[in-house]
């Protein structure tokens, strides 16, 4: 007997399909230079960005909408903690990859991301999608909706700082560097692993009226605020 399974399901895998699809065309572009003595900056920059573009705005959607969902099943919660950190890696690894020039990149470090992205997806779609989408208490049709809400907020032009892969003695200076480069009415999503109100403080201080601080997510493991320069 086949199960059956809703459309919202359908779409996710298939999203997750034009994801793994994504990555790997970049990765084959890449090795095809590399193995060509070619110069691969321009696709290796290619496979970054589209990291930044479409991967991690999904991971963050994804960790917002579907994994908060998942934790009702606590059999469910080491996997969830994992997922998340397999996503954190993938972001350090393609931060290390963006400050690497792309003669000192490897074919197989980029391939070894990519096999990362691919095991990690397939979790999700085993482990996890099929879970929410056979309980009837749980609409994942309404999860896709809010994931996609999530992804336009994040894909409004807007870039995520992560606190955390900045050295502490230069963050609050890149934070205000970054800040410094928005036009009025831009903004960015300050992420951080605790509560940024120092910051806060000292945007008071050196910026009264000059920007806006919208708290996305608040704990107790991740910070997100959504700092705009006010138009
Ligand atoms: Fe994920
Ligand atoms: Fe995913």
């Amino acid at each position: 007997m086949t199960k059956q399974v809703s459309s919202a399901f359908d779409a996710m895998i298939g999203h997750h399909k034009a994801l793994v699809q994504g990555v790997n065309s970049r990765v084959e572009n890449i090795t095809l230079e590399k193995k060509d003595g070619k110069d691969a900056g321009r696709s290796i920059g290619d496979f970054a960005a589209y990291f930044r573009a479409e991967i991690i705005p999904h991971a963050y959607a994804e960790e917002e909408v579907i994994y908060a969902r998942a934790l009702i099943y606590p059999d469910l919660t080491q996997l969830i903690a994992q997922m998340k950190a397999e996503h954190e890696v993938l972001i350090a690894h393609v931060t290390t990859l963006e400050s690497l020039s792309a003669s000192d990149i490897t074919s197989d470090s980029v391939q070894e991301i990519a096999s990362l992205f691919e095991n990690h997806v397939a979790k999700e779609n085993e482990l996890i999608l099929p879970r929410l989408d056979s309980d009837a208490e749980v609409g994942l049709a309404e999860l896709l909706d809010n994931m996609h809400k999530v992804l336009e907020r994040l894909s409004a032009n807007e870039q995520v700082l992560d606190a955390t892969q900045i050295a502490p003695r230069e963050r609050h200076e890149k934070i205000f560097e970054t800040f410094g480069g928005l036009a009025p009415g831009q903004g960015f999503v300050l992420q951080n692993d605790h509560d940024p109100k120092p910051l806060r403080y000292q945007f008071e201080a050196e910026l009264p009226g000059q920007f806006t601080w919208d708290p996305i997510e608040a704990g107790p493991e991740r910070w997100r605020i959504r700092i705009c320069r006010s138009a």
